[in-house]
């Protein structure tokens, strides 16, 4: 599908519900599957991602039931089934590792098939330490498909070269069915979905600086709502603070600190949010925002901020064409291994667009401000973030571009246009 963006509209004003967090309902689906007994989880994603998670669950034999679209019942006895035939993740990167840290440790045998963009994406990260644990994963240079075979593991104390809040689950979801305690230390925090939810539904699980351990343990049912996706929000946030006159109020905004690595650096940029309110559900804070158009400077982001900020970069570096002076993006390689290579892609797109962007080994410089001129085509990847990152770039050409296959919008939000419609006056 191509979609036509152009400033049709003055400005952007309004109030709107963000849609439910993907990270966190790949996790209330996979963790309810292995409880015993009913959970109910509300306001769950519609993304095709975590709709992967939960289809691989129903062929594991949990029984799963959506009422009135977004509340899912699982009732679940804590056992999984073999299933008919392969599993398929789709795009969802999430989907597949996490869930081959509980297929590794199963009585049967299973295999896990992603899309085209997932099969490239690398597996060796969770491959690696499920194998030091005795899991038998063959595959062919690491990619998908994973062909698992059942085993019983043993506990491991892990170090992991990278902080990925993926590689972490998957091994905590081993560790979870393993006689012994298995800890996994990363060199900075990646999001901690994972372990607020299993401590909340009664797992022996314990965190200390960068590292978390976990013992066998059974879960307890749980009875959830879905906060709202910051990573979601950011395109909104972003929007507001390009397009001259905005005021959005953002409500039901995830505030996990893990994931706030964006707010952190907007304001140092300048930007003009303020966090309307903040309630914690099931260990989560959530939050509502206002934002203000606002004259944005430029920044540096390295470090310890970019798992805090990972999926946001895209949406970042448009922001940066219309900051004043100099972004500096590094320390970011990970970005490679993405839905696509996002540095690439994101660099290639924006300068189509008029931006002053370059790429480097492990992220990118942009100079600001500058305006995009648009009157141009540009491609996403196989890439839902670099669809809504080029969408809000076209919100300020100067001209209408033309972004192709601009469905995979749908992998983490299929209301995504229809939402900026209604702020748009
Ligand atoms: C995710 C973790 C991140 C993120 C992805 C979702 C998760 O990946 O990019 O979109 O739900 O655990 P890594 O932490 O593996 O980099």
């Amino acid at each position: 599908m191509q979609k036509k963006v152009s400033k049709n509209f003055k400005t952007l004003n309004g109030e709107i519900t963000i849609p439910a967090d993907k990270s966190i309902s790949h996790r209330a689906v996979i963790f309810a599957s292995l409880a015993d007994g009913i959970s109910t989880i509300r306001n769950f994603s519609d993304g095709q991602d975590p709709k992967s998670t939960l289809n691989i669950f129903r062929k594991l034999g949990v029984d799963i039931d959506i009422i009135n679209k977004s509340t899912v019942i699982i009732n679940s006895k804590s056992k999984l089934l073999p299933p008919p035939n392969s599993l398929d993740c789709g795009n969802s990167g999430t989907s597949m590792r996490l869930i081959s840290g509980i297929l590794a440790r199963q009585k049967f045998d299973s295999i896990l098939i992603g899309d085209q963009s997932l099969s490239k994406r690398p597996m060796k990260r969770i491959i690696e330490p499920l194998t030091l644990m005795g899991a038998d994963i063959q595959s062919k240079n690491n990619n998908a498909p994973l062909i698992i075979k059942g085993k019983t593991l043993q506990p491991i104390n892990y170090k992991t070269p990278k902080a990925s809040a993926q590689v972490k689950s998957c091994i905590l979801l081993a560790g979870l069915g393993t006689e012994g305690k298995t800890t996994i230390t990363e060199p900075y925090l990646s999001r901690n979905h994972t372990e607020i939810m299993l401590k909340y539904m009664g797992a022996d699980i314990q965190t200390e600086g960068n590292s978390v351990s976990i013992s066998k343990s059974k879960l307890s049912p749980i009875d959830i709502e879905i906060c709202g996706d910051i990573s979601s929000a950011a395109y909104f946030i972003a929007a507001a603070l390009i397009i001259p006159d905005s005021k959005v109020i953002l409500k039901n905004v995830g505030l996990n600190p893990t994931r706030t690595g964006m707010l952190d650096i907007l304001k140092q940029m300048g930007a003009d949010i303020k966090i309307l309110d903040e309630i914690e559900i099931c260990g989560e804070k959530t939050g509502t925002l206002e934002v203000k158009y606002s004259n944005l400077k430029c920044c540096e982001i390295s470090g310890e901020i970019i798992p805090r900020l990972i999926d946001e970069i895209p949406i970042i570096a448009v922001l940066a064409t219309q900051a004043q002076g100099q972004t500096i993006i590094k320390d970011a390689q990970e970005l490679r291994n993405k839905e696509s290579d996002r540095i690439t892609a994101v660099v290639t797109e924006l300068r189509k667009l008029g931006a002053d962007i370059e790429e480097t080994p492990d992220g990118m410089i942009i100079n600001g401000k500058t305006d995009l001129f648009g009157d141009c085509e540009v491609e996403t990847y196989h890439d839902h973030r670099l669809a809504m990152s080029l969408y809000v770039a076209g919100l300020i050409c100067k001209k209408e571009i033309l972004i192709n296959r601009f469905q995979w919008v749908n992998i983490s939000f299929p209301k995504f246009e229809k939402l900026f419609d209604t702020l748009k006056v």
